[in-house]
């Protein structure tokens, strides 16, 4: 039987955080043991909101795909592509906005709140608007059929069915309606306890440095309540612990556990622990990562075999499309 496709894809605007690895990274790793997966950067989607300073897109591109190939993403079993090199997405868009409805996309919940939200940026663009319809073209253009997201996504990929339903109606059946495969958020916070982002500057990176680390864990809000030394504190509501989760032992994070809630253990010593476990368990990512950075060459050639053989799926599918519009 056939394995099935998945695809997603993420926007170049800074290198790879925990909240990317938990949230995203080690659930495009395990899909590749099961799909058929295609994983790619989003640079046009960048532009969108970064087209005054596009310097960070380009520069991040390769920091992001050494990123991903240090955590497990495997270029022999799954294709990295970068989407400004697949012309035919630009195609492909194109002719999906002919058949999108404006109000689609005006009651985009994601879109709405992003016009609230990028106060800094103006995103009142006929190309942020469309934003959605170039996501529908990159999803259907593979003819994927689930696209893992986190939640802010997933109007988007709803947004995909929708007009994958409506080409088909309109044209015959060429693109399968793809399934949202929602991915739950990570519970690592940023070091502020707000959700981890390079734009609020508490984002712990897989590139870090010991002592990047160890300066950033050491700056890490714990539990709110535990304002002296002797008060008794809660791991339930502290992000330390649940770097703890995942980072530290389990012998030992039980008994963190026991001994924060006594009060017997203090936050600078539960976090040395913590950053001593998160140090190591972030070593074969930082060798690995180290070991593309001496072989640029190869990264590119990664790239290169992966655009290629997009291009190809892509060629074949724009070929159908146009058939089928009769352009
Ligand atoms: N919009 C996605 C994000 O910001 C990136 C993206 C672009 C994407 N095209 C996609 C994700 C297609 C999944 C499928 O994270
Ligand atoms: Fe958090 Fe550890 Fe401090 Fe408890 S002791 S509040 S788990 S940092």
């Amino acid at each position: 039987m056939k394995k099935k496709r998945i695809l997603s894809g993420m926007r170049p605007t800074g290198k790879m955080h925990l909240g990317h690895l938990h949230g995203a990274l080690l659930n495009w790793r395990k899909l590749q043991e099961e799909y058929e997966c295609s994983y790619f950067i989003a640079d046009w989607h960048a532009l969108t909101s970064e087209y005054e300073h596009p310097d960070i897109i380009r520069e991040s591109t390769y920091d992001i795909i050494m990123d991903w190939i240090s955590v497990g993403l495997d270029p022999d079993v799954s294709t990295f592509f970068i989407q400004s090199h697949i012309k035919e997405h630009a195609e492909l868009h194109l002719i999906f906005s002919m058949i999108t409805p404006l109000p689609w996309l005006e009651r985009n919940p994601t879109y709405k709140e992003q016009l609230r939200e990028l106060t800094q940026k103006d995103v009142y663009t006929y190309g942020f608007l469309g934003y959605p319809v170039l996501q529908a073209a990159d999803i259907l253009m593979y003819k994927a059929n689930g696209v893992p997201v986190g939640e802010d996504q997933a109007p988007h990929v709803e947004l995909t069915r929708e007009i994958a339903r409506r080409f088909n109606h309109l044209y015959g059946e060429v693109f399968p309606v793809p399934d949202v495969l929602l991915t739950p958020t990570s519970k690592l916070l940023g070091i502020d306890r707000r959700k981890m982002s390079k734009s609020y500057d508490n984002a712990i990176f897989l590139t870090d440095t010991d002592e990047e680390i160890d300066k950033k864990v050491g700056q890490m809000i714990t539990d709110p309540q535990r304002a002296r030394r002797n008060d008794p504190g809660n791991p339930d509501i502290c992000n330390v612990y649940s770097f703890h989760e995942i980072y530290t032992d389990p012998e030992t994070v039980k008994r963190i556990n026991g001994e924060c809630r006594s009060a017997a253990i203090g936050c600078v010593d539960c976090k040395k622990v913590m950053a001593a476990g998160l140090k190591k368990g972030l070593e074969p990512v930082r060798a690995k990562r180290k070991e593309l950075e001496s072989d640029i060459k190869k990264v590119r050639g990664i790239m290169e075999e992966g655009d290629k053989r997009a291009r190809e799926i892509a060629r074949e599918t724009l070929e159908e499309v146009r058939a089928a519009v009769k352009i």
